[in-house]
């Protein structure tokens, strides 16, 4: 579907046509702007929000140090959010310091394109709602807890700063070639879901878990999951689930690993793999580089 000349404001209804949720969305598309940011109208938030941020922030910092890739914890440290919903412009100013980052708000998803443009100009975009009571544990949509707690303190790093913004430049060509399908699988299992193998054992670094109280402890703990090297092509190849927990998880040596293997031209990548089939979510191949091999017994969702 073209969507050039639709007004962003149509984007939350027109959502089910590019397949991300088969409901309508949340947020309050009416005021965006061409880029789909919105302000954050950090004023607004009651303090019924803010207690909601710390309950969710409490709960997931007790349990990071044991779980969370040290790089994670500091910049979480870092940005000092512990109080309440934090306000962007504040910590843009501590992001900008680190790495040059800043974060605008958005309503919700966004479609790809400007996703992409923003990473590709190093802003971050972040959802400006927050969850409600009954929703503690299991989300349908991402909001400021997890797009906020789980993904900004990993941009204080710069390497994978650096490598968000490659990914956001990747983004464009892989649309002007057809392989936004794989490029999307390395965004879901290399920045939602990423473990780091560290000398005190697999460490999480992926937002889709650490803004996750259940699987923040099954992706390190569980005999469930694959745990299985990282390689690019394997990778993007490899299907995955929305709905649980994850099957597989890839491991990463170090985050410049994923900078250096994403570093070369993905046109002839692409090519090939549109003629490679899909990895099933549960596959293990000879070829695999196994941390652990998964049971895949444990039912999972929601704690
Ligand atoms: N090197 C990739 C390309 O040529 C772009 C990219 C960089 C994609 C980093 C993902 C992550 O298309
Ligand atoms: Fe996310």
């Amino acid at each position: 579907m073209n969507q050039t000349n639709a007004p962003a404001s149509d984007f939350a209804s027109r959502v089910t046509d590019s397949g991300k949720t088969d409901t309508a969305l949340r947020g309050d598309y009416s005021h965006v702007q061409p880029d789909f940011t919105i302000d954050q109208g950090w004023d607004a938030y009651t303090s019924a929000d803010h207690a909601m941020w710390r309950t969710l922030y409490d709960r997931q910092s007790a349990l990071l140090p044991r779980y969370a890739a040290p790089e994670f914890l500091e910049g979480l440290t870092r940005l000092d959010v512990r109080n309440g919903i934090p306000d962007f412009r504040r910590a843009s100013e501590v992001l900008d310091k680190a790495t040059g980052w800043t974060l605008v708000a958005v309503p919700g998803l966004i479609p790809e394109r400007e996703f992409f443009e923003h990473l590709a100009a190093r802003r971050f975009p972040v959802t400006n709602w927050i969850r409600k009571p009954e929703e503690m544990d299991y989300l349908v949509e991402p909001d400021v807890f997890h797009d906020f707690f789980g993904h900004v303190p990993l941009l204080t790093h710069p390497v994978f700063a650096d490598y968000l913004q490659a990914y956001g430049i990747g983004g464009a060509k892989a649309i002007a070639l057809n392989g936004q399908e794989h490029l999307a699988r390395l965004y879901w299992y290399m920045v939602e879901f990423g473990l780091i193998n560290t000398k005190d054992g697999l460490r999480a670094y992926g937002a889709g878990m650490l803004s996750s109280r259940g699987e923040t402890q099954f992706c390190i703990e569980s005999p469930s999951p694959n745990r299985i090297g990282f390689d690019l092509e394997r990778v993007m190849r490899t299907q995955y689930r929305i709905d649980d927990y994850q099957q597989t998880y890839f491991v990463l040596d170090s985050y410049e690993q994923l900078m250096n293997a994403t570093a070369v031209d993905f046109t002839p990548l692409y090519a090939r793999l549109r003629e490679l089939p899909p990895i099933g979510p549960t596959e293990v191949l000879p070829t695999d580089r196994v941390f652990t091999l998964g049971t895949q017994g444990e039912g999972h969702k929601a704690a």
